[in-house]
């Protein structure tokens, strides 16, 4: 489905929760896309949801200029997911034969989806229904397989750090017990590095199951060996019992019920996702921008951009759907955070 001859258009989406960096990426595949390739951009709004309903402006250099900074998405987001049966069986292909409808009647020859998980497995959908489909990954979870670094995350990390950095001081005039709950989904890259980059006593991942004895052990210890304070930094994603709502509300709970330590939580929510990216997620979004442009140039499509070894390189969107990044439990820094004392509440 690509137009034999001429300039190409191309149409960008931004899809999920949004993270600092996605109007660097932007730029990044628009600009280069005009500038290098005078190609036709539109920009798509509000996720999958504008292509359904034909919501889109053609974006042109100048909307382009001064992105770069911005946090957020200039094309808006949604949650939509396409794919999914609403129920209704006689319209189980609706939304998918909608997008491909708008995808032609806009003349496009490829879709690049800016997104995390499940934009890439939309987009492999997407490609398997006959579209042509580029995928840029992004999010503060990191958890996107086959790209060592997702832009996103290392923003998110810097705020999530100077939280951690912040409650040392009054932690330690308190002497208290801080929990600290950071994001990450069902991942704990975000956890595992604000917590060893603040200097977190506790560390607790989805990927690690805990064993909460161990934890208030670790604390009584060290506040009997005149600690006067410790941290906790906790991934929402940890397994806690039905019912209860936040992991480090939960474990603020129970650690004062067993220690009797005074303690306190602070769940750290969206401010994690907001405001402008750091300088090395803005070099990475805007050189997996480049990247796509260069992909979509080649003809090279099904492929999502990837940050391997130090390289930016791209991999097969089959090969992605569907899959998740996670710590890997003999991960080099979780040994090297558990050799320096750091507790991950296992034994
Ligand atoms: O995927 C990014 C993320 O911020 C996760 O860390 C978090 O679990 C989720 O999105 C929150 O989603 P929502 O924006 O739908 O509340």
């Amino acid at each position: 489905m690509s137009k034999s001859k001429g300039p190409k258009t191309i149409g960008i989406l931004t899809a999920g929760g949004d993270c600092p960096g996605i109007n660097a990426a932007i730029r990044g595949v628009g600009k280069t896309a005009i500038v290098k390739y005078g190609m036709k951009v539109i920009g798509i709004s509000d996720g999958f949801t504008g292509l359904i309903t034909k919501d889109y402006i053609e974006l042109t250099e100048s909307h382009l200029s001064g992105i770069l900074t911005l946090g957020g998405t200039i094309l808006g987001t949604s949650r939509e997911k396409p794919f999914k049966a609403d129920g209704k069986k006689k319209n189980e292909n609706a939304k998918p034969l909608l997008i491909k409808e708008h995808y032609e009647q806009l003349g496009l020859d490829c879709l690049v989806c800016i997104g995390g998980n499940g934009t890439m497995k939309n987009a492999f959908m997407l490609s398997e229904n006959g579209l042509n489909v580029v995928g840029i990954p992004k999010t503060i979870d990191n958890d996107v397989w086959g790209t060592d670094m997702t832009f996103g995350f290392d923003s998110a990390v810097n705020i999530a750090t100077e939280a951690v950095d912040r409650l040392h001081s009054t932690a330690n005039s308190h002497k208290r017990i801080m929990v600290i709950e950071v994001m990450g989904h069902n991942a704990g890259w975000l956890a595992l590095y604000s917590g060893m980059a603040g200097g977190g006593d506790v560390i607790l991942i989805p990927e690690i199951p805990h064993d909460e004895d161990i934890i208030m052990k670790y604390l009584k210890k060290r506040a009997d060996n005149n600690k006067p304070y410790s941290i906790v930094v906790v991934a929402e994603g940890v397994s806690i019992p039905a019912g209860e709502v936040s992991a480090g509300r939960y474990l603020a709970k129970r650690i004062k019920e067993v220690t009797d330590l005074e303690t306190r939580e602070t769940v750290l929510g969206y401010v994690q996702r907001g405001g402008s990216p750091s300088p090395m997620d803005r070099v990475l979004a805007s050189r997996f921008g480049a990247a796509a442009a260069n992909l979509i140039a080649g003809n090279n499509f099904g492929k999502m951009v990837a940050h391997r070894n130090g390289e930016i390189t791209s991999v097969k969107l089959s090969d992605v759907a569907g899959k998740t990044k996670l710590v890997e439990t003999d991960d080099p820094m979780v040994k090297q955070a558990r050799e320096m004392g750091t507790c991950f509440g296992v034994c």
